[in-house]
């Protein structure tokens, strides 16, 4: 699907479906709707027919009418969106207009269209926020994983031209870039999240950034097993010791900024699954652990994504890789083992595992003289439960950098919320056999896992972001989201002094 910025009149364009949207009114019937600007233009070429047809338009966020043959109307198709009451549409009303107007497209199978929602007001977001939300509102609903299906389904019923009727200026060009890029590293995240564990394995997730770092001139190092001996990361290690499949520690670099400017450091959780280890999960869902890399998936995605926008900036990515798997060899409730950082660590329950590979990658993130860490994990269901599926957990030893990523995630609309790391909360971990615990009681669970990695990352500008609740969906829509990646390439973004 192909993008451009073009000022287009909507009753002239010659496309297959002009995209026009209408708020809702306090009175009923055709009185009660609300032009947009272009629909009322197409509404005075149609002589009033666009006006006439809205009887059958609930005018709702995210409903959707498709008119055919309007008389004085260029295009094939006139699609209206409602766009609920004027005075309460915001940025959620704009996405689910964004969403309803793909799922038409999809459904009548336009070829091209021109799409005028680009230009409703949205608060007092700017027109590349717009644009940014429409280019990627559009990808995620045409995505599809038809990779393991073995009849595929007939031709994807593709939308391939977008035109984003805005009056073209370099800033307008810059987000539509920035869009399509980070679209394609969305997609990158969501299908290694949605690819089953048997084929997304540690050396799958290895060869997917070696693919990376030849397309985008990258660099690229992938550290074996014996590398990490010798690294001294037994936390790591203790995990990946029952599978079949051998770990990967994986360092993506794209140095797009001034050369000697301290890199972002990104570093993801990449179980490739988490059957829980010994300390074993219940069967009921358990397939849903593939997704247990999705840190990972959003590293290699946002490397991608500002790689492929040529970003001001220079990022690390780093993967620490592996399955948590029972077996004779698998670590026990009760092993007490050695971390990078030297720090002794009671692995108390093998479930807590992100943690332990994440602490020994943070340590040797520090090698980077990073001006910020960021991790990403799927790392507690205590997330889930505190913050559900709409904001990510937030965590942080640095106020300055929550607020930074507070800020390009209310930017990305891939929000969000803080939650406390107080030293209070580390009394948790302690144990009377080693430095610490993997785990701390069922309260505060988010937190205390985050308190775990606080205390690896004490000399670091850092933050933790829990991706428990929003990587992923279950039930009929399930697969992979492809958050954070939004987030992480705002951040990066406004990092290198981008607006
Ligand atoms: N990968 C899970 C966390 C998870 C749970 C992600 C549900 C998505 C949905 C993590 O490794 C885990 O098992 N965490 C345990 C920690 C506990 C043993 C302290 C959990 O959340 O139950
Ligand atoms: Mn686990
Ligand atoms: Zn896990």
């Amino acid at each position: 699907m192909e993008f451009s910025i073009n000022a287009l009149s909507p009753e002239k364009a010659k496309t297959g479906c002009v995209v026009l949207g209408v708020f809702k009114g306090a009175a009923s019937g055709a009185q009660g709707f609300e032009l947009t600007a272009p629909a009322k233009r197409v509404d005075q070429a149609a002589k009033g027919a666009l006006r006439k047809a809205l009887q059958d338009l609930s005018g709702k966020t995210g409903s959707a009418l498709l008119l055919r043959n309007l008389p004085g109307v260029a295009a094939d198709r006139v699609l209206l969106v409602g766009l609920g009451e004027r005075g309460e549409f915001a940025e959620s009303g704009f996405r689910d207009a964004v969403r309803a107007a793909a799922q038409a497209l999809k459904e009548l199978g336009a070829k091209d269209a021109a799409f005028f929602l680009a230009d409703v007001k949205v608060g007092s977001r700017t027109l590349s926020w717009n644009v940014r939300q429409a280019v990627l509102g559009l990808r995620d609903a045409f995505y599809r994983f038809d990779e393991m299906k073995s009849q595929k389904k007939p031709p994807a019923p593709a939308l391939a031209h977008v035109t984003l009727p805005l009056g073209p200026t370099g800033e307008l060009e810059q987000a539509l870039a920035e869009s399509v890029a980070t679209a394609e590293g969305a997609e990158l995240a969501r299908t290694l999240g949605n690819l089953p564990p048997n084929i997304c394995t540690p050396a799958y997730l290895a060869d997917e950034a070696k693919k990376l770092a030849r397309q985008y001139k990258l660099g690229v190092e992938v550290l074996e097993r014996a590398d990490m001996e010798k690294l001294g990361m037994g936390a790591l290690l203790a995990v990946a010791r029952a599978s079949h499949q051998p770990p990967k520690f994986i360092v993506l670099r794209y140095n797009g900024g001034a050369k000697g400017r301290k890199p972002v450091v990104l570093v993801g959780k990449g179980i490739t699954f988490d059957t829980g280890g010994i300390s074993i999960k219940p069967a009921a869902d358990m397939d849903e652990m593939k997704f247990d890399m999705s840190g990972a998936g959003s590293v290699l995605g946002a490397v991608r994504a500002l790689a492929g926008m040529k970003a001001p900036v220079n990022v690390v990515g780093i993967v620490p890789t592996c399955e948590n798997m029972p077996g004779g060899a698998a670590t026990r409730p009760g092993d007490i083992v050695t971390s990078m950082s030297g720090q002794t660590v009671e692995i108390l329950n093998t479930d807590a595992e992100g943690r332990l590979i994440l602490c020994d990658a943070l340590t040797y993130a520090a090698r980077f003289d990073p001006a910020a860490v960021v991790d990403i994990a799927t790392l507690t269901g205590a997330c889930v439960v505190a913050l559900g599926h709409v904001a990510s957990g937030l965590f942080a030893n640095d106020e300055k950098l929550a607020d930074e990523l507070r800020a390009a995630a209310d930017d990305a609309w891939d929000r969000v919320w803080q939650l406390p790391l107080w030293e209070d909360y580390q009394e948790g971990l302690r144990t009377n056999f080693a430095d610490m615990a993997n785990v701390g009681g069922r309260a505060g669970g988010a937190i205390t896992a985050a308190c775990f990695l606080a205390r690896f990352t004490r000399k670091l500008r850092w933050a933790h972001l829990d991706v428990a609740g929003t990587a992923w969906k279950s039930g009929r829509e399930k697969g992979s989201t492809a958050r954070p990646v939004p987030l992480l390439v705002r951040f990066a973004l406004r990092h290198a002094g981008r607006k």
